[in-house]
């Protein structure tokens, strides 16, 4: 996610906004700029890399100002580059935004038709020209951002600073927070409370669909028609560390609950209006990838390896490709069968993980088609395959990995959809279904991390068992895996993720009454066999958790404990399934008084073999 900081006051405003950004650095970025209305005009500047470069690039300057922005830029639309960093400058208006704008396609055809000339690739620069645009056709700031807001779709927060009245600063939000800060004399914007929170601890947050105007010492906020839209400020009473974690204890927790932005994020601007496409630009637009292709092979390491488990049986439901899934350690030490006709999926958070990059540069040796799915634009996955397709997770600071895996199952899911419609799999009813219940997707996540509250007792509950095992079915095979995982990495007790149906080969022999039993038991085709072993494992004392289908009236007798999820199609469960597991995990570490966010003996990104 990128920052944002503004500011309207007697301070010298370069040192509030480099002082706002350097807070806002925890967030992760890869460029940063200001903008400074300076001796009758707005000053940019901007530089790829860490803000000690922009620094560089300002010292000896002397940009005094009493209005400025700053950003830092997290790429998603545009690599990382001096041109793509905000602020973004079109006529008299400087702009920062922090989300993904959905039609910023047909607004810079459009506005380029009409003179408009542009200098990055990013989405944001529209935003900055529309403004522009309607303040020439003679609009006041204030109704020229109004009306270029009603042109755009999707997701924004916005500063915005314009020549022609520099003693007004414009914020707005659509689905991507933003902040007004009333300090004494001063008012300041930003993306997150800690930026400013050295200034002042009285905020108005604002909502979706709303604007703020900050001029003469008070700060309005307006809907979209322009009517004023009295609001309380409110005291914010965190201390810059637990701000920055937006009042979670740890990141971790912060990015579980951020899940349903994550993948409204990840799915924006990818389905056509008609719900008749998955729309990845460029990629195979003409068809002839999927024809000339036999054989997908899925390669990642740790958690992104069983979102490929996952994209297996995803991809082989939905498009009848053979597929096969594959640990980047291992997978080129077996001499793959790999050629022209393979098409080669490596999944990745940090886009670095040294073994899935050496996978990679294998397959492409040996002729394959590459296509990523990765978090972080510009990474060295993204740049050395033929196609990526990113996940708008936003930077994932904890290093154990909750948001960007469920939005690699939502990639999956859509890259399924979009093989299955090309290889003519999946009617246009199929689609239109299936788009359906994925559109219905974030809803679910909110319900089921409105729940955390009873997945916090059972985790306290549990929390002295030195050994789990977790056991799944079909596509819920992989979310056991990977729920093992969880627990593994953050709370350090043994767990162990099994295929339900392979009890009676061995594992049986361990059940009993020391080693909780995790099971994913949501109703689909697999549920009776799964209640069978159940049944096994309830014979013999096991105690048993288990995560079911809301509804379900034959399981809570058989089992110790029962976490609900909502019912969707069986293709989505694991998403749903993944949240409850993550939470698990996250308590069982936490009542054990764990670094969390920095589990011992793991980092973020494995860049070495
Ligand atoms: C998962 O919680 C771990 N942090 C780890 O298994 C991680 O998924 C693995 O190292 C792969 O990282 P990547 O997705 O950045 O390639």
């Amino acid at each position: 996610m990128c920052g944002i900081v503004g500011y309207l006051g007697p301070r010298e405003t370069v040192g509030v906004l480099m002082d706002g950004l350097r807070r806002l650095e925890y967030r992760g970025y890869d460029s940063a700029g200001i903008a400074v209305f300076h001796g009758g005009k707005i000053e940019v500047r901007r530089a790829r890399g860490k803000l000690r470069v922009l620094e560089e690039a300002i010292a000896g300057e002397s940009l005094e100002g009493k209005v400025g922005i700053g950003h830092t830029r997290w790429a998603t639309h545009g690599r990382p580059s001096d041109d793509n960093a905000h602020p973004h400058k079109a006529g008299s208006i400087a702009v920062v935004h922090n989300g993904i704008i959905e039609n910023y396609l047909s607004l810079k055809k459009v506005l380029t038709e009409s003179g408009h000339v542009f200098a990055s690739e990013t989405d944001t620069e529209v935003i900055a020209h529309l403004v522009d645009h309607f303040l020439r056709e003679d609009f006041p700031f204030e109704e020229a951002v109004r009306r270029a807001l009603g042109k755009i779709k999707g997701s924004y927060a916005l500063a915005v600073l314009c020549e022609k009245e520099p003693e007004k600063l414009i914020g707005a939000r659509n689905e991507s927070p933003l902040v007004v800060g009333l300090g004494e004399g001063e008012l300041l914007i930003a993306s997150d409370t800690p930026a400013v929170l050295n200034y002042t601890r009285d905020f108005i947050f604002l909502e979706d669909g709303e604007m703020a105007v900050l001029s003469d010492g008070k700060a309005e906020v307006l809907d979209l028609e322009g009517k004023r839209i009295p609001r309380e400020p409110k005291r914010v009473k965190w201390n810059p560390l637990m701000a920055e974690k937006g009042g979670y204890k740890h990141f971790m927790l912060k990015e579980i609950m951020e899940q349903p932005r994550a993948i409204t994020d990840t799915i924006r601007g990818r389905i056509s209006e008609d719900r008749s496409e998955i729309i990845f630009e460029g990629l195979d637009s003409d068809g002839k990838m999927v024809k000339a292709i036999n054989r997908i092979a899925l390669v990642a390491c740790g958690t992104s390896y069983h979102a490929a488990l996952v994209g297996r049986y995803l991809i082989e439901s939905l498009c009848r490709i053979p597929v096969e899934a594959d640990i980047g350690s291992e997978f080129r030490y077996r001499n793959p069968l790999v050629d022209e006709k393979t098409l080669l999926v490596t999944i990745s958070q940090s886009g670095e993980t040294a073994d899935t990059l050496a996978a990679l540069r294998e397959a492409r040796k040996r002729g394959a088609r590459t296509l990523g799915i990765c978090n972080v634009v510009e990474s060295s996955l993204s740049r050395e395959s033929d196609y990526t397709i990113f996940t708008y997770a936003g930077p994932e600071i904890g290093v154990a990995s909750t948001k960007a895996f469920s939005t690699q199952l939502v990639i999956l899911y859509l890259l399924s959809l979009f093989l299955g419609k090309r290889t003519g799999y999946i009617s246009h009813t199929q689609m239109d279904e299936f788009i359906g219940e994925l559109v219905r997707l974030p809803h679910l996540l909110e319900e089921v991390v409105r729940g955390h509250k009873e997945i916090e007792r059972i985790g306290r509950k549990y929390v002295h068992a030195e050994n789990f095992l977790y056991l799944g079915r079909g596509i819920n095979y992989p979310i056991a895996l990977e729920g093992a995982l969880k627990l593994k990495e953050i709370s350090y007790i043994h767990a162990e993720g099994y295929p339900a149906g392979e009890m009676k080969h061995g594992p049986i022999a361990l059940i009993d009454r020391e080693m909780p039993v995790v099971v994913l038991a949501t109703k689909d085709d697999t549920y009776e066999k799964v209640m069978n072993n159940i049944e096994e494992v309830h014979a013999r004392e096991g105690r048993i958790i288990a995560l079911a289908s809301q509804g379900d009236k034959e399981i809570a007798s058989k089992v110790e404990d029962v976490i609900f999820i909502p019912p969707t199609v069986s293709l989505l469960t694991p998403v749903l399934l993944t949240i409850p597991l993550q939470l698990l995990a996250y308590y069982m570490a936490d009542f054990k008084g764990n670094d969390v966010d920095q589990p011992r003996n793991l980092a973020k990104s494995v860049t070495v073999e």
